[in-house]
């Protein structure tokens, strides 16, 4: 149970046709169909997302002018007037899913909490007066650093309602990363919790804030709304601090949404690059809107007697567009559950399924191999017969993990959509239409209709079908991001100019590696940057590095990944030491609890290494491409030449 290898998935031959009773029902219904919707698209996508947009969502004002692409900024439903917040809950009020169940919720301890739309509804209306009547005003940044509870989503809402942007940071960054984000983003205010579950454990959120606005660290801070969750004592500052139950107490469930400008900012998500700072990704309202809209009801086939069960965190873009926007809007019952399967409840995931019935289940390639490793027998014990549709995102899935998935919890008769996206591009990409499209164990298979994705090589030209190039799209996309907050240039070189610019055509370089087979579907091998992926979490092996070298013992650190069968990649750190200071498995210990401090425990590093020297070029850049091999253990091959002392290789090897 390995990640894929180009030997494993070129002999990948496996195809299986979605079952007809399920094409039968689907929403789309077969590859003739699919095809007809991707050329139609292609031909004129403006006209395509300008339909999709009218009748499928609510507007205050229409739109002059579908898209303005002065590359590499677009601007989508330019002069539309909409609000996300009014699409995902009034107007579904009028309708009888006034009181279909919006959000089914279950705590760790096992508390649960349904909320129906008109629930819902009343809640986010009230937040939003508590929000304004701090002050918060539209377009002002309001940072959110909870657990997952409704609340989460809540606030969200409520931001989206009155304009406000949110920044949502997951619960499992320290107050380090937490501090850097709030800072780089000016936020206003944060909302949080005294602590969350996970694994039986506190995660103390509200301590983790103060230590993030320590020495007026954050200084645009003026509040902060705690919602009361595990119930431990927690300091309040005073006139800082609030309760969020005091503050809604008797607040006023009246607030219309605010008509927003199509391109008026909705978030700043940040994730991780390959260069040090991690980067504020900004989506906007209208685009974004459509997109999460239309992918979530295509790819996940939603009927409205579904229950959907997405387990990301809302912290992740996956939880932003797949548990709460994309979703709701399709006015859909979507199920958060705040703990993960744990020593004293390893099949808690089934126990929630078999419990609520659900329908589709999208969680993480990282999660299922871990499923495989507890053993079938969990699932086994359980009724899963509500299934019909399961999906995976965020790393590659080995066609392994994909075969158990389809063997033991799809019983053979639910299509897996493997769906392909990054939280710059603010949806599903890459992916199979469940009814649609036959599936391979291990690829994404084919593009959404109106994404022209294609593998080149660093200069923009097709390469042939099976051979390895770089993953980018040709055409601007509702959902793509805008810009990296407060650093535009930024953007333009990350994204749009690493491949550059031919006659004008710009593309867009994901930073992933791929192939496209001769059926035309994609095979995603991975990350071609300074990005690793593990457990499904994305990190920058420079954040890491930063963290390491800020601590006064290490002169210099090195991150590369290694292959784990588990979480897909491991860290493993490369680091010498100042003079005078000696290695030690203490010290190793040390090195670890650091990175977690800095950046919190998805960062902390499973390998230290401790080394005298580490490989450089003779222009001083470090030779990645050696320490990833070392650290899988694989014999070093390939060019050394540039290598400016080649006793620094012998000595690692013999480590
Ligand atoms: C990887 C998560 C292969 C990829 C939504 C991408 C995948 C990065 C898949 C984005 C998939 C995501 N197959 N690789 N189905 N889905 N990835 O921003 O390397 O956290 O660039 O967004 O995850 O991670 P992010």
């Amino acid at each position: 149970m390995s990640q894929p290898t180009i030997e494993s998935i070129l002999h990948e031959e496996r195809l299986f046709q979605p079952a007809a009773d399920f094409s039968q029902q689907a929403q789309i219904k077969s590859l003739e169909q699919y095809q007809q919707l991707y050329d139609k698209a292609k031909a004129d996508p403006q006209a395509f997302w300008a339909e999709l947009a009218a009748t499928e969502l609510h507007w205050f004002q229409k739109w002059d002018t579908v898209l303005d692409w002065q590359p590499p900024f677009a601007k989508w439903f330019v002069n539309g007037k909409i609000n996300i917040s009014y699409n995902c809950l009034d107007r579904h009020l009028t309708t009888w899913r006034r009181n279909k169940a919006a959000l089914i919720w279950e705590g760790e301890p096992g508390d649960s909490r349904t909320l129906t739309y008109a629930q819902l509804h009343r809640e986010v209306c009230q937040f939003a007066n508590v929000l304004k009547q701090l002050g918060v005003k539209k377009g002002d940044r309001v940072g959110i650093y909870m657990p997952m509870i409704p609340e989460a989503a809540i606030a969200m809402l409520a931001c989206a309602r009155i304009g406000a942007v949110h920044s949502v940071v997951f619960g499992g960054f320290s107050a380090e990363a937490l501090r850097d984000r709030l800072m780089d983003v000016q936020a206003k205010l944060v909302v949080t919790a005294d602590g969350g579950w996970r694994k039986d454990a506190i995660v103390p959120l509200k301590e983790q804030v103060d230590k993030a606005l320590a020495n007026n660290s954050a200084p645009a801070v003026a509040n902060v709304l705690v919602v009361r969750r595990t119930e431990q004592t927690i300091a309040m500052e005073p006139g800082r601090d609030h309760w969020w139950h005091d503050l809604q107490a008797g607040v006023s469930a009246d607030c219309p949404a605010e008509p927003m400008d199509s391109e008026d900012m909705l978030f700043v998500l940040y994730t991780s690059g390959s260069t040090g700072k991690p980067k504020g990704v900004v989506h906007t309202t209208g685009g974004y809107n459509l997109y999460t809209h239309m992918t979530t009801k295509w790819i996940f086939d939603l009927k409205d007697t579904d229950v959907y069960w997405c387990t990301a965190d809302v912290g992740w873009i996956t939880g932003h567009s797949y548990i709460v926007y994309g979703p709701l809007s399709n006015g859909a019952t979507s199920v958060m559950y705040e703990g993960a399967p744990r020593a004293s409840n390893p099949g808690c995931t089934w126990d929630m399924i078999e419990k609520y019935g659900v329908n589709i289940f999208y969680t993480a390639p990282t999660a299922i191999r871990a499923f495989i490793k507890m053993g079938e027998h969990l699932p086994n014990a359980r009724n899963l017969d509500s299934l019909r549709l399961l999906g995976t995102v965020g790393e590659p899935i080995n066609p392994e993990a994909w075969m158990w998935y389809h063997r033991i919890i799809g019983k053979e008769r639910c299509p897996i959509v493997d769906t392909w996206w990054q939280t710059e591009t603010g949806g599903i990409m890459i992916t199979p239409l469940p009814g649609a499209v036959p599936t391979k164990p291990g690829s994404a298979t084919l593009p959404f209709p109106g994404i022209l994705a294609e593998i080149v090589d660093l200069e923009g030209d097709p390469v042939p079908p099976n051979e390895g190039g770089y993953l980018a799209v040709r055409h601007p996309w509702p959902g793509m991001m805008r810009t990296v907050y407060g650093d535009p240039d930024r953007f333009r070189r990350t994204y749009w100019e690493h491949i550059p610019p031919k006659d004008g055509a710009y593309l867009y370089f994901a930073g992933d590696g791929a192939r496209r087979d001769e059926d035309g579907y994609f095979w995603v091998m991975g990350r071609v940057d300074d990005v690793i992926n593990v457990a499904g979490h994305r990190l920058g092996t420079m954040e890491i590095e930063s963290a390491l070298v800020s601590h006064p013992f290490v002169a210099e650190a090195a991150v590369v990944g290694k292959p784990d069968d588990l979480k897909g990649e491991e860290i493993v750190a490369f680091v010498t030491l100042e003079n005078n200071i000696t290695a030690s498995d203490q010290l190793k210990n040390e090195l670890k609890k650091h990175v977690v401090q800095e950046i919190g425990a998805i960062a902390r590093p499973g390998e230290i290494k401790f080394a005298e020297a580490l490989p450089k070029t003779r222009s001083g850049k470090i030779m990645r491409r050696l320490l990833r091999s070392l650290a899988a253990g694989e014999e070093i091959s390939g060019d050394t030449s540039t290598l400016e002392d080649r006793s620094v290789l012998e000595k690692l090897r013999e480590g």
